[in-house]
């Protein structure tokens, strides 16, 4: 009897053909297969065909079968849910102690097997593609997106896609080959289209860090993920919300990562190149026109606003770039330059934004930038269609009381139905088959129809309002202006101690006042007092520098105390100034109530121009372009940004193309005109600076709070009820948390802040790029430390969310009833160099005086409609704190600090309640006041006065 001997057999996770050594397994032990039996099926020497159990092996043999004396085929199932493998061996007997050929199949023999392995291990791996349909429609046709047609063209074509390790050969140091393989469409489902594809991932090929993607199709798709199943850490997911472009337009395939957020020096080893080639993608080279499939993200000067070609009255200054006139950057698109001036780009009426900015398409018909693109190509126009004279004001109050009842009638337009559908607020279809533009009374309207005209109201909006970012503590006196009194004339106020301590009799003396912290001041006076002479060129308008001064009364509301106004030396006439104050005779009421309008419109303007425009849309952009072009997607701070940015740039360049371009919305209807844009860039020149756009530091800059480590939020603020102040903070709070809580996880020291490529060239670039202008500034920043970090990113968290939806989504609440905030005041006041029949007009019919003092009609209307949509939130508005990013959703630890984030916003919304509730803050709650709630976190669609969304979209 001869002794078992082992049969030796060789498998390989490869495809590989090795041949056997003798004497040994020709392979590592780790893969030799022990066999405690083997009997042959029958007895043949020229044929061993056997089966048999074999037992102890790890991958779980489950038969051994060979059909002839040299191959076998071994079948194994590994303890992972989907992997099968199979090993096709090829074994010969070689060497057999027996006494004769015979005895071998009869006895337990010793067998040693010369054998050469041919073995496939893999694993099966389906990937399922999820396309989202587009909506299409209206703007379609009107150019701006491409429409349900082009998607039609995609169904049943396919996508090619490769599978990418995120790990280097550890033998050759070498990226593993990719697994490639089409993807099908298989079925559409609720606007979406899923395609698949079944993959065979070789065993050794790790884990997958990226997928790359080639549209075979001629049009583009919107790409909403892909998901992998079968791998060991499956359902591997990339969410890529993101236009995937045909390679007919470009032959360069598209790479998504995975969801899992990296450090550039924690980038698995075969990511690495991906992901710095991938940067250098979206940074493009500076060259060319941007083609509107492209991604890419470079900087420009704001060089687009004119339209010299067209007219050269229409030339605008280049803001931007120069000392004089200091602008943040905007995209850059390429365009050529204008014929007429070298210095202008030439106009477009599409303008290109990275195409993963523009979401128009997927997003539903009343989404923000195409409402505000329907008002802007279609109502306006309407309107100035309908209402031929451009300079006719309103001959009463109750005309303007009919804007809300009857209506302005549409001329026809094209597009009726859908517009409609758009904007079912504005347009009314009637019955007779016409249109009629109808505006909804504003809440305010609703609640007191004499709101506008009380001055506790008038002092409560500074506080509560649209534009709660201007009111100031005064902290010198006398007031002085700053400006050339060469060119200005005498820089001394016309407001006097006396007519202060007149009217705060009882209360306090004027040093008192301002020792006490009880008088505030709305300071429009050096800002526009430049502008005057120049706006007063332009036909049916006027201007004037503005001081008003506030008094903090003991129930800590604010009262106004005295308008001033301010001509400087103009046409060989001197300078002109004028306080007016609240008065017990009826000339004196008329006039206080003229040169508040004026004050009104210097607020409207300064609303829309610095708090709301600069401040937020426009100083963001460059936040934008620096994350796209330094911050990896996979890079942990990315992924915190990207929903703040979210469709910024696309209603950027919609305000650039039809807006605050010359002769847009803004210069035709709003006190600077034509210098708009201009005195805009004097306000960043002057007043802004990265470091006091945190909230706490610019209520410390206006005189309204000052720190106090003992205070809530370690502020004391100058007027306890302050509403925007009170709720800004607590949201503030909630925010700085959430921002700690995931900084802290991906940084735990300053090391790893310091060390990091991407996330110092992204601060780089934005301080001197983006920000240029102001590159030399010492009040920027450092980025050494992850408290640093946490500081920036609240900081531009907060422009994007909470001081954007605070000056934004009330503009129809206050401005929807334009007397409350006219955005122009076309008339002098009538003590202005009164020519006798101005002043008899005016004192005959005071009520005219004012009518004619405020917009026209067509300024009023266009504007009313574009505040209306401005204020809207869309259905598919998406709210901070409400859904969570799904990269966020991957990781354990940010996953559990959104949720106490958004935890902390829910409860923000019970507080604003309560104190909406509480009788005693007279500043949010009174007979006819309507409630402060611009700060409250979530919404429902529509013109609601509430809802803080992540991101800039409207
Ligand atoms: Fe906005």
């Amino acid at each position: 009897m001869l002794k078992p001997r082992l049969l030796h057999q060789s498998q390989s996770l490869r495809l590989q053909y090795k041949p056997f050594i003798h004497g040994s397994s020709g392979s590592s032990t780790a893969n030799s297969l022990p066999v405690w039996s083997i009997r042959p099926s029958f007895s043949n020497k020229n044929n061993h065909l056997r089966v048999g159990s074999i037992k102890n092996h790890s991958n779980n043999i489950e038969a051994v079968s060979s059909n002839n004396n040299t191959t076998s085929s071994i079948t194994t199932r590994s303890p992972g849910p989907t992997t099968t493998t199979t090993t096709t061996t090829t074994t010969e007997v070689t060497e057999v102690v027996t006494e004769n050929e015979d005895a071998v199949v009869e006895k337990d023999v010793e067998i040693v097997t010369t054998k050469e392995v041919v073995t496939e291990k893999f694993i099966s791996v389906k990937a399922t593609i999820t396309v989202t349909l587009t909506v299409g429609g209206f703007l379609t046709n009107m150019g701006l997106t491409r429409g349900l047609d082009d998607i039609k063209d995609l169904l049943g074509q396919t996508l090619f896609m490769e599978l990418l390790s995120a790990h280097l050969d550890p033998k050759t140091g070498l990226e593993k080959e990719p697994v490639t393989g089409f993807a099908h469409r298989s079925h559409r489902e609720q606007g979406e289209i899923i395609y698949e594809t079944d993959f065979k991932v070789p065993l050794d090929f790790g884990e997958v860090g990226a997928v790359l993607i080639e549209n075979e199709h001629h049009k583009e798709m919107f790409l909403k993920d892909i998901v992998l199943d079968g791998l060991p850490n499956s359902p591997v997911r990339l969410s890529c919300n993101s236009w995937l472009h045909s390679k007919y337009d470009n032959p360069a395939k598209r790479i998504f990562f995975t969801n899992k957020s990296y450090l550039p020096s924690q980038t698995p080893s075969a990511m690495v190149r991906l992901r710095e080639e991938e940067l250098v993608t979206l940074r493009g080279n500076g060259q060319g026109e941007r083609k509107r499939f492209e991604r890419i993200y470079d900087y420009d000067v704001y060089n687009d606003l004119g339209n010299p070609d067209s007219s050269l009255k229409l030339t605008r200054t280049v803001l931007g770039g120069s000392e004089e006139f200091p602008y943040p950057r905007r995209c850059r698109t390429g365009r050529p330059m204008s014929e007429a001036d070298k210095y202008s780009e030439k106009r477009s009426s599409n303008v290109y934004v990275p195409r993963d900015e523009a979401f128009s398409e997927i997003k539903q018909l009343q989404f923000s930038a195409k409402t505000v693109y329907a008002v802007l190509h279609a109502i306006v126009p309407s309107l100035e269609t309908a209402i031929a004279d451009t300079d006719l004001g309103f001959p009463l109050f109750t005309s303007i009381d009919s804007l809300y009842s009857e209506g302005i009638s549409l001329p026809p337009i094209k597009e009726q139905g859908v517009l409609q559908s758009i904007l079912p607020r504005l347009v009314n279809a009637l019955a007779s088959g016409d249109d009629v533009l109808r505006f909804v009374p504003p809440e305010t309207m609703n609640r007191d129809k004499f709101f506008w005209f009380r001055d506790e109201e008038f002092a409560r909006q500074t506080l509560a309002g649209l534009n709660p970012y201007s009111i100031k503590l005064v902290t010198e006196w006398p007031l002085k202006s700053e400006l050339d009194p060469d060119v200005y004339g005498p820089p001394e106020s016309a407001i006097t101690s006396e007519m202060i301590e007149q009217e705060i009799k009882g209360f306090a003396t004027i040093k008192e006042a301002i020792r006490e912290k009880k008088l505030y001041i709305l300071d429009y006076h050096d800002l526009f007092l430049p502008y005057v002479s120049k706006v007063r060129e332009i036909e049916g308008t006027t201007l004037y520098g503005s001081r008003t001064l506030f008094f903090l009364t003991p129930e800590g509301t604010l009262r106004p105390l005295v308008i001033e106004l301010t001509r400087p030396p103009i046409d060989g006439k001197p300078q002109w100034k004028q306080a007016f104050q609240p008065s017990w005779n009826a000339t004196g009421v008329w006039l206080w109530r003229i040169a508040k309008a004026h004050v009104l419109a210097h607020d409207s303007g300064y609303h829309q121009l610095v708090t709301h425009w600069l401040r937020t849309h426009c100083v963001t952009e460059p936040y934008i372009i620096a994350t796209n072009r330094q911050l990896s997607v996979m890079h942990p701070i990315y992924r915190l940004l990207h929903p703040h940015f979210r469709y910024t740039m696309e209603i950027n360049a919609l305000a650039r193309e039809a807006l605050i371009n010359a002769g847009g919305i803004i210069e035709t209807s709003f006190s600077p005109g034509k210098y708009s844009m201009e005195l805009c860039s004097i306000a960043y020149a002057k007043e802004w600076r990265f470091d006091q756009e945190a909230l706490p530091a610019d209520l410390i800059r206006r005189g309204m709070a000052v720190e106090d480590p003992t205070a809530p939020h370690g502020l004391r603020l100058s007027i306890q009820d302050y509403p925007f102040a009170n709720d800004g903070l607590l949201l503030w709070d909630a925010i700085k948390q959430w921002v700690t809580d995931y900084v802290n996880h991906y940084y735990a020291d300053s090391t790893l802040i310091q060390t990091d490529p991407e996330l110092q060239e992204w601060w780089t670039e934005i301080r001197t790029v983006g920000h240029g202008d102001k590159k030399d500034e010492p009040w920027w920043p450092n980025l050494n430390t992850p408290q640093d970090l946490i500081d920036i990113i609240t900081t531009i968290v907060w422009v994007t969310s909470g001081h954007h939806a605070a000056v934004n989504f009330g503009q129809y609440v206050y401005a929807g009833y334009f007397p409350n905030r006219p955005t122009i005041a076309r008339t002098n006041v009538p003590t202005e160099d009164p020519d006798n029949e101005a002043w008899e007009m005016f004192l005959k019919k005071p009520e005219n005086a004012l009518l004619q003092c405020f917009p026209s009609q067509i300024q009023a209307t266009s504007v009313m409609a574009v505040l209306d949509i401005l204020s809207c939130h869309s259905p598919d508005e998406e709210y901070m704190g409400e859904k969570m990013e799904e990269a966020w959703d991957e990781d354990e630890v940010i996953k559990a600090a959104f949720e106490r984030f958004k935890g902390r916003l829910i409860m923000l919304e019970g507080i604003i309640d309560d104190r909406n509730a509480n009788f005693e803050l007279k500043n949010r709650n009174g007979a006819g006041v309507v409630p402060y709630e611009l700060l409250k976190p979530f919404s429902e669609p529509g013109v609601t006065g509430k809802g803080v969304p992540y991101s800039i979209s409207i």
